[in-house]
């Protein structure tokens, strides 16, 4: 086969096109973070080449590197049925690399995104790893009949960029009955509803991880069950948001593998829940590989997804520390910075909801919660055995706030002004306290009727939620295996006999 650098030029010679050759360093990676960083250009400016495999035949599609491919479009515009990243065999049959596609020197069908057209010169490697190559993005289609076409979207909103941090990720368990409490909304999903409204947002529900503990089917159903419901409930509008079962997307499992190899067994013995379950004299034999083996899990929930941000509880800080660790272990093992390391988001104020005895952190284990979904009745008896004053036994006694639970949840769902006056009334022995735990009562229902309204709802239609969770890891798989193909590539499961590919739909 002949040089596909020097055929390239003679294409671009013919077509009257000019371009600039850059000479790239040896050992710059082939990732487009890097070539971005070397060029010094913007994300914009830098091509992807994207091979497909199709019923007609291998054909390129060329997208600026801030956008992402519309699989319905591109199928329009290019005429074909079936689309699937081409394999690694199907590239070497052409004789070239993943991520050095010289799809100008190829003789094969390529699409070109129209808002390649917008960004005055694009930045590409000209199918070598030591040559890059500049061009008025214009030419680009005058070689080999390319053919423009709208097929991307941006994977970003405008106050994404603004804000900076794109991404972000996190998962709950099913591990309890599966409902959730007052703690768990203010701890975790509130903080989503609040942050899909400026970044996208991935959300799983583990069920791989409640296998480490719930290991009896129907259990395991319910709980998956109930928490699904619970939280599509919570979150409302699901704009922004992949929700998601993690055991519906396989590459969790497959990247846990890879990891296994490259984290420490000391790493792993300084886990907080591992170490807890020692400390109860609990033995080796008890404890399972799964739970102990449970941070690689949630490493690869969260590297998969390459997310910039994972706003957890503060119980999971160690897990994201970890996953940091096992992040950098991985691209120093391999030469390659395949995972960006992803920072853990703990708002203060909520770090962790004390229960309604006052003492110790809200959690269905120790009974001391305030439920969202369960029957009025049973919802106002939580907040009547709420912890207050245990000083004040008559309301004309003066009472303290400060610690005090029923204040403090009304912090939260109080209304400002309503809450300062009762505080006040409160300290001077004005009011009683069964008074103030009607308020409590009322706001919490208030508060979350729309939520509870929705709940009925989703109860009653199965199909929807089997839509939104099916429509959740078709979105959800899709990334991951563009995480898992660099995966693969960087560790060397990759070789010239390769054809394996994630099918896309
Ligand atoms: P628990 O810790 O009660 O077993 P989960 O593990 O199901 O609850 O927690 C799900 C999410 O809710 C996690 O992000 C966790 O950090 C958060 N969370 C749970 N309880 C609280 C709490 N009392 N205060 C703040 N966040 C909480
Ligand atoms: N282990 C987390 C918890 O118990 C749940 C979880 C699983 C998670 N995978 C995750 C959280 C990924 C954040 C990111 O709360």
């Amino acid at each position: 086969m002949k040089n596909l650098e020097s055929l390239i030029e003679e294409k671009l010679k013919k077509a009257g096109v000019s371009y600039r050759l850059i000479p790239l360093p040896e050992n710059l990676a082939i990732d487009i973070a890097s070539h971005v960083a070397f060029h010094k250009i913007k994300m914009e400016q830098a091509m992807a080449a994207i091979l497909y495999q199709t019923e007609k035949g291998i054909i390129a599609a060329v997208k600026r590197a801030d956008t992402q491919i519309d699989v319905e479009k591109l199928k329009k515009l290019s005429g074909v049925k079936s689309l699937k990243f081409a394999s690694e065999r199907d590239l070497a049959a052409l004789g070239v690399e993943t991520g050095l596609v010289p799809y100008l020197g190829l003789e094969i069908p390529y699409f070109v995104d129209v808002r390649v057209l917008e960004i005055g010169q694009a930045y590409g490697t000209g199918g070598s790893k030591t040559l890059g190559m500049a061009m008025d993005p214009h030419d680009m289609v005058k070689v080999n009949h390319g053919k423009t076409g709208d097929f991307t979207y941006f994977e970003k909103s405008k106050e994404m960029l603004a804000s900076g941090r794109r991404r972000l990720l996190s998962g709950i368990t099913p591990s309890g009955d599966g409902t959730l409490h007052i703690g768990n909304y203010l701890g975790a999903v509130r903080q989503f509803v609040k942050l899909a409204k400026t970044h996208q947002c991935f959300l799983m529900v583990a069920d791989m991880h409640a296998l480490t503990t719930v290991q009896d089917r129907e259990t395991l159903k319910k709980n998956t069950e109930t928490l699904i419901l619970n939280e599509l409930a919570l979150l409302g509008d699901l704009q922004n948001i992949t929700f998601f079962r993690q055991s519906d997307v396989p590459m969790h499992t497959e990247l846990t593998w890879i990891l296994n190899n490259v984290t420490p067994l000391g790493l792993l013995k300084r886990a907080h829940a591992y170490k807890d379950k020692l400390a109860k004299d609990t033995s080796l034999d008890e404890i399972n590989l799964g739970l102990f083996n449970y941070p690689i899990l949630m490493a690869s929930d969260i590297l998969l997804y390459k997310p910039d941000l994972v706003p957890v509880g503060k119980d999971q800080k160690q897990h994201i520390e970890m996953t940091r660790d096992i992040a950098e272990r991985f691209n120093k093992t391999f030469k390659k910075s395949v995972f960006p390391l992803p920072e853990p988001y703990i708002p203060e104020e909520v770090a962790v909801v004390l229960g309604t005895d006052g003492k110790r952190k809200m959690s269905k284990s120790l009974g001391n919660i305030i439920s969202i979904f369960e029957d009025e009745m049973v919802i106002k008896k939580q907040v009547m055995s709420t912890y207050t004053d245990p000083m004040r036994i008559h309301p004309t006694d003066p009472g303290h706030i400060e610690g005090n639970m029923v204040f403090v949840y009304l912090d939260f769902f109080g209304e400002k002004k309503r809450v300062e006056e009762l505080k006040k009334l409160y300290k001077e022995g004005k009011v009683a306290d069964v008074e103030v735990k009607n308020y409590l009562f009322e706001s919490l229902m208030k508060h979350f009727a729309p939520a509870r309204e929705s709940y009925k709802e989703l109860m009653n239609d199965p199909g929807l939620v089997k839509k939104i969770l099916r429509d959740g890891a078709e979105k959800a798989r899709e990334v991951a295996s563009e995480t898992m193909m660099e995966v693969r590539e960087a560790v060397g499961l990759t070789n010239r006999y390769s054809f394996f590919g994630y099918s896309q739909k």
